[in-house]
């Protein structure tokens, strides 16, 4: 039974501060024990959000949520890994830990790390990195090492690193983080009673995608849920590689976070479109940056672009969409850690310069 719902039967007011986040909510699933320092920003139980816009749009009965995952501690799904990977590496005495990342895994490394008392180091492509999240690695403590070079290079980079020297790697390669990201699948499942019948999820290095369908068929087979959804993976068309089935050698697209060409999860991820019948397909930068501003215009979703290819991806394959089911669209990060695509695209009026003057306001306000 849903935690707030227990607590309501025994007759107690909910608070946030019941939530433990979730290497506690779910520790029975994950590969944890009593020997394990628990470092936590009491991060999960992130909102699935009816999308009333979206299902109009959609039609035939079809309702769609969003998985909003953005309201995680550092404003991305990254937590979810990020709390189980320092744990973990702090249960092994690691001292530093280090990350290639397109932004998000470095906030939350370096959230998490500093919080466990480690080290973090963060590769990024220069010039590549959204504001926000170059503010929060910096912020929060991390020795940012910006490369000219794309992820994919970066990571090469990092692997090696974590090869030959005393840093524990915490990209996706660490079957930890997959771990704690199948947790937002778990969720999906407490929240709907069952799962959906698709789920649509950005893919960049495709481990979030792997992670889901982990989390989906576990509680399948534990009897939580009848059901399994497809996986459908979205890719902006600049840096498909899942979609060509081949690597991008120079991955281009507006959604930065997703600017990967040679994911090292794709084996996982092509296994879990395989089994659950799911497909990959790409989306333009345009088509993303539709989505983006509907999400936040008429569903009052702030998210960052590459989180709008799962909603850009539904409305492109909405025909195949069976009547009356049930979609959710994972929307993995906040859209404030990319303030200057939002305000550089946006259907918005924004009068500057006006005098301080009740008339001039008034009628620039058409009255
Ligand atoms: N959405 C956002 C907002 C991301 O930051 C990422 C990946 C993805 C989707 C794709 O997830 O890699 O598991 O397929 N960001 C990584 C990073 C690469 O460094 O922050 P994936």
């Amino acid at each position: 039974m849903p935690l707030l719902q227990a607590l309501r039967r025994l007759g107690q007011r909910p608070t946030m501060q019941d939530w433990p986040g979730l290497i506690e909510a779910y520790r029975s699933w994950l590969p944890v024990s009593a020997a394990t320092p628990v470092i936590t920003l009491r991060e999960g139980a992130t909102p699935l959000i009816p999308a009333p816009s979206l299902s109009r749009l959609i039609g035939r009965g079809v309702l769609v949520h969003l998985k909003y995952d953005g309201l995680n501690p550092t404003g991305s799904f990254k937590d979810r890994g990020m709390t189980m990977a320092i744990s973990k590496a702090r249960e092994e005495g690691s001292e530093a830990v280090i990350c290639a990342s397109t932004g998000n895994t470095s906030a939350a490394a370096a959230a998490y790390a500093r919080r466990g008392g480690m080290r973090a180091f963060v590769l990024i492509p220069d010039g590549y990195v959204a504001q926000g999240k170059l503010a929060q690695a910096l912020l929060y403590g991390a020795e940012v090492l910006a490369v000219k070079g794309n992820f994919d290079r970066a990571l090469a980079i990092v692997r090696e690193v974590a090869d030959q020297y005393p840093v524990t790697l915490v990209n996706s390669l660490n079957p930890y983080r997959l771990q704690g990201q199948k947790t937002a699948a778990f969720e999906v499942i407490d929240a709907l009673g069952d799962a959906p019948d698709w789920l649509c999820i950005p893919v960049g290095n495709a481990g979030n995608i792997s992670a889901y369908w982990m989390g989906f068929k576990e509680y399948r087979d534990a009897g939580l849920s009848q059901t399994l959804p497809r996986m459908m993976g979205f890719q902006a068309e600049g840096a498909a590689p899942m979609v060509l089935g081949h690597t991008v050698e120079h991955p281009d697209t507006i959604a930065t976070a997703i600017r990967i060409g040679n994911p090292v999860n794709k084996e996982n991820a092509l296994k879990a479109q395989r089994e659950s019948q799911g497909g990959f397909l790409a989306v333009s930068d345009a088509e993303i940056l539709e989505a983006y501003k509907l999400l936040g215009r008429d569903e009052g979703v702030f998210c960052e672009p590459a989180s709008a290819a799962s909603v850009a991806g539904l409305l492109k394959r909405r025909e195949e969409v069976p009547a009356n089911s049930t979609v959710v669209c994972v929307l993995t990060g906040n859209g404030l850690k990319d303030p200057t695509t939002a305000i550089e695209h946006n259907d918005s009026r924004f009068h500057t310069g006006l005098e301080p003057d009740t008339s001039v306001v008034a009628s620039v306000m058409g009255f």
